[in-house]
């Protein structure tokens, strides 16, 4: 969501007639997307500011630097206070009004500029993309928010409170979007909202059986020449048979979920009102596999949640043992501001969190890797989005469950759906070998 929210201001300070720096050196406006769901990411974020103000000071006087994201949401004006240097604070319903900051702030007419105020509508204002363009390569793949906040107030999580209220776009406006993104070349969207399946919930209502989150991506699949759609994340809760309905009914809807857990004890999920309990979670795993038996499935967990013994964390071992999930993100619990969590007794030592930590990804990476071997000698489709990261000689794609497959081939294979024979597995990679001649082809093979 950070990312997508980044690429918009991006765009619309394109669109304003600025253009994307190099890297930073070279940059004369930086701005910090900034992440609060750990304490770990904010204090990332200050040290990296805080480096580039000391830059600033030293050789760099005209450059504007700014916050931006949930941090920015939750500090405010403190950020300025504790950081002199600071031009702007940008909250979480201000992005589209970034590009006028910076102008106002580079056209002197004001001094640090500040807005975290709530606004009504903002969950319709992050629209713009940077798809191909002077300084953007060609792009396949796009994300597109589809709402914004979240009503749940999980005890351990903060986004209530840096992203507000639960709030809906409409299916005309977000089927739009999708429409205009197809027209530019992306051929897999990815529907992004923090609890997805709630999406219009109280707007939008349930009709003939389907709630407004099903009929979204009926609406999105109808989208003439889009090949793939995605959505992240779901919450088990209301998680209903309709949804588990669209992966056998929606050809274009990948088989793929991101479907966080965060605990495999009952008795902690309770604590973290998650509203659901292991059993249901099982059950939900057991019917999207069988909508879809090729389904990747990954999800978050959290160890070290207050009150957490070795018997509730044994639990969670149990249930990725028996999940069996494509990956997981393991996270240290960490205590967040107004959160309930964070003043509940028995907190748990640092050094127990840390041991817990490296137990549970151990388990999540040999299961994640048996899993990848079983690619060995498969033939997948994937949609190839761009240069690998690590080396840019190759190319990078994703099958349908969501897998990255790196194999030799040119920048004109980037956006091409294409058949690869897989050679070789790592944990995290696969590696793979164009299979046919026929580059494009819309079977489904894995
Ligand atoms: N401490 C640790 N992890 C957290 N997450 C959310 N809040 C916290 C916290 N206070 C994790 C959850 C969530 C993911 C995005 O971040 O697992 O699904």
């Amino acid at each position: 969501m950070n990312m997508r929210d980044s690429e918009a201001v991006a765009a619309q300070l394109v669109e304003k007639g600025y253009s994307l720096a190099g890297s930073e050196h070279s940059a004369d406006v930086i701005l910090l997307n900034t992440c609060s769901v750990r304490d770990m990411a904010e204090q990332k974020a200050i040290g990296k500011m805080r480096n580039l103000a000391a830059e600033k000071r030293k050789f760099r006087p005209g450059v504007v630097l700014g916050f931006m994201g949930c941090m920015a949401q939750s500090r405010g004006k403190e950020l300025l206070d504790q950081l002199p240097d600071l031009d702007l604070v940008v909250g979480t319903q201000k992005f589209h009004r970034t590009a006028e900051y910076i102008t106002r702030i580079l056209e002197q007419r004001d001094g640090a500029i500040c807005d975290v105020a709530e606004e009504i509508g903002s969950e319709a204002t992050i629209r713009e993309h940077l798809l191909n363009g002077k300084d953007v390569k060609k792009s396949a793949t796009a994300f597109v928010s589809i709402m914004q906040g979240c009503n749940q107030h999980c005890t351990f999580c903060i986004v209530p409170d840096t992203r507000g209220k639960e709030r809906s776009r409409t299916i005309p406006d977000i089927v739009a979007e999708c429409r205009e993104l197809v027209d530019r070349g992306v051929r897999e969207i990815t529907l992004l909202g923090q609890i997805v399946n709630q999406y219009g919930r109280r707007e939008f209502g349930v009709e003939n059986g389907k709630t407004a989150f099903v009929r979204l991506l009926e609406a999105v699949h109808e989208v003439e020449g889009l090949e793939r759609i995605r959505f992240t994340s779901p919450h088990p809760k209301g998680y209903g048979v309709d949804l588990i309905q669209a992966y056998v009914e929606l050809p274009k809807l990948c088989e793929s979920a991101h479907f966080p857990v965060q605990s495999g004890s009952d008795r902690i999920l309770k604590r973290m009102h998650r509203q659901y309990d292991v059993k249901r979670f099982f059950s939900l795993v057991d019917q999207l596999r069988e909508a879809q038996s090729g389904m990747g499935i990954t999800t978050d967990i959290i160890v070290g949640f207050p009150g957490e013994t070795e018997e509730d964390f044994e639990r969670t071992l149990d249930l990725v043992r028996k999940v069996r999930f494509d990956n997981a993100y393991v996270f240290k619990y960490s205590p967040r501001k107004n959160t309930p969590a964070a003043t509940m007794e028995q907190q748990i030592e640092t050094e127990v969190i840390e041991q817990r930590h490296a137990r549970l990804l151990g388990q999540v990476n040999e299961i994640a890797a048996e899993i990848n071997q079983q690619y060995e000698g498969r033939t997948v489709q994937v949609l190839v989005e761009g240069e690998s990261r690590r080396n840019t000689e190759r190319m990078m794609g994703r099958t349908r469950s969501n897998k990255i497959v790196i194999f030799e081939g040119k920048e004109r294979h980037r956006g091409q759906l294409m058949d690869l024979r897989i050679v070789r597995c790592g944990s995290f990679t696969l590696y793979g070998d164009p299979a046919i001649v026929n580059l494009e082809s819309s079977c489904t093979l894995a």
